[in-house]
């Protein structure tokens, strides 16, 4: 089985030797420290990147992979989107970090015929189109404006790339730079202008020398930029988080590869991931919800079937049993039902689950 990950801005202002310009990966020099989030935007993102390379599935195992019973819920959320906003003749669906379009396939699937009819299907992924994907599905780089229904991102944030602040021994909070080909570490410039103030507000540091803070300002714009796309909907990011008052020391950034967590290396042979601070992306009327409530109201429960119907319907009832280990694996507590929905309502009033 693949790993479960989770388990364990802007300029030249931190400090790093290479040029800098936002979302973009910067010219590097061999053994030159950068900051951790341009050093990541290539890793993951650059040319030839492990993103644009590999498959997220064959390095570790969301919910979208873990069972078809996500794909369900999230179909079931969509359809009660469709009917908070009236039935619109066109119903988007859009996934922001989409994979290989697996989400939307499985979406598609489990829609209600007459809703089916309706959706706009959207990937959003910096990967290239993969082959063989449904041609009702649109793929594209940005979530299309203007759109009306439900824009989902499973496991998106946590890969856009940040940069990490340490508190040295003369108590001023740094940026962290690393050389991309080793994970070697060293202090860049001191933490200042808007990095600073989002650290103040969301993740004020320990006195501590060596207390580290990952600073989320780009995913706060990131899932702004997304949200902002929707006229009118819900917006749902789901992912491994943590709240203000209880955040991690040390930080949390790790690398996946080929389903073990590995060492967090910038040097494109892996993933590079870290928890997501929720609670600094939500927006006015957003509400947080751990994972297992948000499928339980979407009605996915991990009862067994009962014992009776093992000879009333023996094929049945191991179908049953089998979605039962399914529905237990989303909502456990200590794996993926751990995980936080930020749900954001877009004029529509309260969220429908
Ligand atoms: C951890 S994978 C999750 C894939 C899928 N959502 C799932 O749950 O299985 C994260 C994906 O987000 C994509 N991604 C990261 N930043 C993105 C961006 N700004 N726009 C679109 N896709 C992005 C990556 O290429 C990668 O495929």
């Amino acid at each position: 089985m693949e790993t479960v990950r989770g388990d364990e801005a802007g300029d030249t202002a931190n400090g790093e030797a290479g040029r800098r310009v936002d979302g973009e990966a910067p010219e590097e020099t061999p053994g030159e420290a950068v900051g951790w989030r341009a050093a990541a935007e290539r890793a993951l993102y650059g040319p030839n990147g492990f993103f644009l390379r590999e498959a997220p599935a064959a390095h570790f195992r969301t919910a979208v992979h873990a069972s078809p019973l996500f794909a369900r819920a999230v179909a079931e959320l969509l359809t009660r989107v469709d009917e908070a906003l009236g039935r619109p003749a066109e119903l988007a669906f859009t996934d922001v970090g989409a994979g290989r379009g697996e989400l939307v396939a499985g979406v598609l699937a489990a829609l209600p015929p007459a809703v089916a009819a309706r959706v706009r299907p959207c990937a959003v992924e910096r990967a290239p189109r993969p082959a063989g994907l449904d041609p009702r599905i649109d793929w594209r780089a940005e979530p299309p404006p203007g759109a009306e229904g439900l824009l989902f991102a499973n496991e998106w944030l946590d890969n856009v790339p940040l940069d990490i602040a340490e508190r040295g021994g003369d108590g001023v909070v740094r940026y962290v730079l690393v050389v991309p080909s080793t994970g070697e570490e060293r202090p860049g410039a001191p933490v200042t202008g808007p990095d600073a103030a989002g650290l103040r507000r969301w993740w004020p540091l320990p006195r501590e020398e060596g207390a580290r803070a990952e600073i989320g300002l780009p995913r706060d714009l990131a899932w702004a930029r997304a949200v902002g796309s929707l006229a009118r909907g819900l917006a749902v990011a789901v992912d491994y988080a943590h709240l203000r008052a209880d955040r991690p020391p040390f930080g949390t950034l790790t690398g996946y590869r080929h389903g073990r967590a590995v060492p967090p290396v910038p040097d494109g042979t892996r993933d590079l991931t870290a928890h997501v601070a929720l609670d600094a992306c939500a927006g006015p009327g957003a509400v947080l919800l751990p994972q297992r409530r948000a499928l339980r109201a979407l009605g996915v429960t991990g009862g067994r079937p009962p014992l009776a119907m093992a000879t009333a319907d023996p094929a049945g009832y191991v179908r049953a049993l089998a979605a039962a280990g399914e529905a237990a694996e989303l909502t456990d507590p200590a794996g993926l039902g751990g995980f936080t929905w930020l749900i954001q309502p877009v004029g529509i009033g309260a969220p429908p689950l």
